[in-house]
């Protein structure tokens, strides 16, 4: 915990009380409201946390201004250029970049973990064959708590550790599955000499009736989405994951909560809607009618792919997924994909336009994204599972962090009651 430099001088109706300010590495002072109920007897007010800090951690940093992502001090830009998807987990989980062969023990670990414990192919079956890939998730990833009982006890640091372990490498497997199902092709087992990015590809795409040979500039973009999505401080699905922990619940459960809220089109959801916005929109002649209802008070349509509660810059995601998008396009031969090119100009008339500019809305690591997933062969409705499957690393590292903090208590938010006062109970036959 930081230690307080100085404090804030509250003062309501000639009284006043000292709260303590604290002093981060990076980012704004903090003021320790703790004890502003038991001193002055108000609560703050700040619905939707735009200016609240839940914790402290030391995991990610967003300068919002600067367009800057920081995990554990590396900038993403670094980390999606040299690093890979499972080393930016290790990074994640235990605080600094792994020697070759902590790095080899934990891809080896990881990779001893995919598969899914058999039984468990009877949920995906309890499902109809329509049913959206993040309901699978959600229904599957709680379920996991009924099977993995020797990973449940928060209270055991090993215990701890497995959950992890578990959940990283059984993510892919999960969401290749809810694809597999949905579109009634048999399940793709987990391979060991497979990269993780390249196993999920050989796991979604591959079918008994031929091999299929994993392209590597594929799995390779394939595993710079999965950094780019990896963590993302205190946002709502993250802080989902800590509220729900907060209360014991074991990690299978919170991290299902977690799965749940990125779902909503606000957050992770926004890659899937982005897409269907981009094919709504069509050519880009129809852009400056999509734009004027983006900008219309009464119309509740969004640029999705657009706008970020921290972000008052580019999200530096979006600028490697830009380039990630040219490269795979390029690849796969359909580098004139009009979905891109209505992409691209959306983004020049958007960003040329005062409403966007002066709001300080810019494209998110969701604008690109389902454009390269789309291009890879994934229906829209996977793009969020992958969201899912990538974020997971950020959801437990945030989780073990959350349990080995000794300020951890259950969250418990209070309100602004508008609410009835007290009144009494009316019979039916005086109402
Ligand atoms: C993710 O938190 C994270 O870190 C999330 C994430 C992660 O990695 O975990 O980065 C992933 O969720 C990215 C965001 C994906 N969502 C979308 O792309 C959906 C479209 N964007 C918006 O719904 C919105 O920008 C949010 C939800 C992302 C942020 O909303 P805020 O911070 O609550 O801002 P707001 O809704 O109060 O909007 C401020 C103003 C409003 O206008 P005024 O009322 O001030 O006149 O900007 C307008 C909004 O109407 N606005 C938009 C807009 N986003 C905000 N107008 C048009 N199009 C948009 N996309």
């Amino acid at each position: 915990m930081a230690e307080s430099t100085k404090n804030a001088t509250l003062s309501i109706d000639g009284k006043s009380w000292d709260l303590p300010i604290y002093s981060p590495t990076a980012g704004p002072d903090v003021i320790d409201i703790r004890k502003l109920y038991s001193d002055a007897g108000v609560f703050t007010y700040d619905p939707g946390f735009t200016s609240t800090a839940s914790c402290d951690s030391t995991i990610t940093f967003i300068d919002g201004a600067k367009g800057e992502l920081l995990h554990r001090g590396y900038p993403i830009d670094q980390l999606a250029g040299k690093s890979h998807y499972l080393e930016v987990c290790y990074l994640l989980l235990y605080g600094e970049l792994p020697s070759a062969e902590q790095l080899e023990i934990f891809e080896s670990t990881i990779t001893r973990h995919t598969m899914l414990h058999e039984q468990m192919v009877n949920f995906f079956r309890g499902f109809r064959r329509d049913a959206h890939p993040m309901a699978v998730m959600v229904g599957v990833v709680g379920a996991m708590s009924a099977f993995y009982h020797d990973s449940t006890d928060i209270s055991d640091p090993y215990q701890r550790e497995v959950a992890s372990h578990r959940l990283i490498a059984k993510m892919p497997t999960i969401a290749a599955w809810a694809y597999k199902y949905s579109v009634g092709q048999p399940f793709v087992y987990p391979r060991n000499d497979l990269s993780y990015a390249a196993n999920f590809l050989h796991m979604c795409f591959a079918v008994p009736a031929e091999e299929y040979v994993v392209d590597p500039i594929l799995a390779r973009a394939m595993d710079r989405i999965f950094t780019l999505h990896a963590d993302h401080e205190q946002n709502a699905s993250t802080s989902t994951v800590r509220l729900a922990s907060s209360s014991g619940a074991n990690p299978f459960a919170c991290v299902a909560a977690g799965i749940a809220c990125l779902w909503g089109p606000a957050h992770g959801g926004a890659n899937q809607a982005c897409l269907e916005m981009l094919k709504e929109i069509g050519t880009p002649d129809q852009i400056p009618e999509y734009i004027a209802r983006a900008k219309d008070k009464n119309d509740p349509f969004r640029l999705m792919g657009f706008g970020h509660r921290v972000y008052k810059n580019f999200d530096p995601r979006a600028t490697v997924m830009k380039q990630s998008a040219d490269e795979v396009l390029d690849l796969l031969g359909v580098e004139n994909n009009p979905i891109l090119a209505t992409a691209k100009e959306l983004e020049k008339q958007a960003l040329a336009d005062p409403y966007f500019t002066e709001k300080k809305l810019f494209p998110n690591v969701d604008f690109y994204s389902g454009i390269i997933l789309e291009a890879m062969g994934f229906p829209t409705s996977m793009f969020t599972p992958i969201f899912a499957l990538s974020r997971t690393v950020g959801w437990v590292s945030q989780w073990k962090e959350m349990l080995n903090d000794p300020q951890n208590k259950i969250g418990r938010p209070r309100q602004l009651y508008l609410g009835n006062t007290q009144r009494d109970y009316v019979d039916i036959e005086n109402r």
